[in-house]
């Protein structure tokens, strides 16, 4: 529980990926949705929802997924520095991540992802034209119907499908009190832990 974490900054961390982790499998909690900061071409801020897809906490990373053809994989290309927001009412936990964005596009690894996914989740990557095109009436684009696809044009929206892989260089936990917040940030070298210290909230 939080209550034991407030003198011990590794139960903190363990805590943070435990939430994380949460985020991944249960679509109420508050971590399911986190938000996703890039640098646009312009190198202004740029962000977004997304739906956690994966927390390792022993190789240090997050995954979403997203379309090949959005402009935060344009904008990932250009600068692959990438920071996560995550707040959850009810533990009262905020926690930002910072790191680096691989990008997974028609390898192996996007492809066992592809297959674990869900159909309807496969549909998305196969709408017409590309994500943020403007388009006259707001429904002119077409996507495909997940009962009627056929199993090659589903093949063919893989071709779409990225997995952004974001490797943490800095975490930081907020965690919000009545009798005092706390605050804490990590730092990785190498997939090493080489810095961790409370903060001032
Ligand atoms: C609840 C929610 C979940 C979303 N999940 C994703 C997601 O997992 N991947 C994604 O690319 N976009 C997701 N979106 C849409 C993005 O927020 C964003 O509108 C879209 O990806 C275009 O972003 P971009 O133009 O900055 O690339 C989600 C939006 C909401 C509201």
């Amino acid at each position: 529980m939080i209550s034991d974490c407030y003198s011990n900054l590794s139960q903190v961390l363990d805590e943070s990926w435990r939430l994380m982790k949460l985020g991944v499998t249960d679509r109420r909690h508050g971590f399911h949705n986190p938000v996703v900061a890039t640098i646009g071409l312009d190198g202004r801020p740029r962000a977004r929802t997304v739906i956690l897809r994966g927390a390792d906490s022993e190789n240090g990373n997050i995954i979403f997924h997203t379309d090949l053809r959005s402009d935060k994989v344009t904008e990932l290309k250009n600068n692959p520095h990438i920071s996560m927001h995550f707040y959850d009412t009810a533990s009262k936990t905020q926690i930002r991540i910072e790191g680096i964005a691989n990008l997974h596009v028609q390898n192996d690894y996007a492809k066992k992802r592809w297959n674990e996914s869900q159909r309807m989740s496969r549909m998305c990557y196969s709408v017409q034209p590309s994500p943020g095109t403007e388009i006259v009436m707001s429904d002119s684009y077409s996507m495909m119907d997940a009962t009627t696809v056929l199993p090659q044009e589903q093949e063919d929206h893989f071709n779409n499908f990225t997995v952004v892989d974001i490797k943490i260089n800095t975490l930081e936990w907020l965690f919000l009190a009545f009798k005092g917040h706390k605050r804490a940030r990590f730092g990785w070298l190498d997939n090493n832990l080489n810095k961790q210290s409370w903060l001032v909230p």
